[in-house]
């Protein structure tokens, strides 16, 4: 079975490292469009499996689609990450016409492929996959959620002294500094609710710096951040691979869950072989809906950009 990571980047190379390791497929194909890049990470990243132990096939490919042909899953990371100080909508006017050319030369090869969107703006990357392949809503599926997830469970346990493996927390919305909504609320330690062990300071501090996560190593890094979201990746396609129905935040296609309907944004939803396959509805407080709600009037608006560009 074979899976590709289209953009040999340091979020798309990192994402194949993920996904051989843990051996989610027989053969791994990175595709770039810079000459050799693909070809080089996936030697290099071939000649850790003696060391590492894994069997997956990884090989790659310059802008050669056909190399891809057959694929279960296809992940897109491809067009320019962001700089210091810049938000992840304003890649759009580069990126969208990335990944509109690179959603038509998946289909010619992989018509029944599962995508997953990881290409900022995420949330109006994710629409325009799903608007512009016509593939059904449940095999396009965004990653941002799981990756604001794991950050927020990094906020929580640095602020509780546990370990972030012993947390429950979800952030669902917008896949942006401030559209996205750490649900504290929510979140619990072992099955305990956070506030429990929280001021309401501590908790605004903590759904503060996860909104502003991926800035945060921006500004460190001089680029987007690519550890978390390789890891953030393969845990969703894992999860698609193995058909574990995890509950996970993903941006999917909404047709009036959550009150909202044509548009893609981060919710709860099942994840399994199929792509996602059911939206849980986590009954928000009003707050928690107002957010959810203007959170949506944003992408919105990102979404009406799109439709203003040639791509
Ligand atoms: C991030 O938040 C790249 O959007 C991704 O790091």
């Amino acid at each position: 079975m074979k899976i590709t990571v289209v953009g040999a980047g340091a979020v798309g190379a990192t994402s194949a490292d993920n996904i051989a390791r843990k051996e989610l497929c027989t053969e791994l194909v990175l595709l770039d469009i810079k000459e050799g890049l693909a070809e080089g990470k996936a030697q290099d990243l071939m000649q850790t499996a003696a060391l590492l132990g894994f069997d997956t096939y990884i090989s790659g490919s310059t802008n050669d689609y056909s190399k891809t042909a057959g694929s279960k899953v296809v992940v897109i990371t491809s067009g320019i990450p962001r700089k210091p100080g810049m938000t992840r909508e304003e890649l759009i006017g580069t990126n969208a016409g990335i990944v509109k050319g690179v959603c038509e030369n998946i289909l010619k090869y992989s018509p029944d492929a599962i995508i997953i969107v990881v290409s900022n703006p995420m949330d109006t990357m994710t629409y325009l996959a799903w608007k512009s392949t016509g593939l059904p809503k449940n095999k396009i599926i965004g990653m941002g959620g799981i990756l604001d997830s794991s950050r927020f469970k990094y906020q929580l346990s640095m602020h509780l002294g546990c370990s972030p493996s012993d947390l429950n927390a979800v952030v669902i919305g917008g896949h942006g500094d401030t559209t996205m909504i750490p649900l504290i609320r929510m979140a619990t330690w072992n099955s305990v609710p956070v506030s429990r062990f929280l001021t309401a300071e501590q908790q605004e501090k903590i759904v503060k710096d996860t909104m502003v996560g991926g800035a945060t190593l921006t500004a460190l890094l001089g680029t987007s951040a690519w550890y978390a979201p390789g890891a953030a990746v393969a845990a969703l396609v894992e999860a698609i691979i193995r058909d574990e129905k995890k509950l996970y935040p993903c941006c999917v296609a909404l047709e009036g869950e959550y009150g909202q309907q044509d548009i893609c944004l981060g919710v709860p939803v099942i994840i399994g072989k199929n792509g996602w396959e059911k939206i849980i509805d986590f009954e928000l407080n009003e707050s928690e809906q107002a957010a959810f709600n203007k959170s949506a009037d944003a992408v919105r608006s990102m979404n009406e950009v799109l439709k203003g560009l040639t791509v």
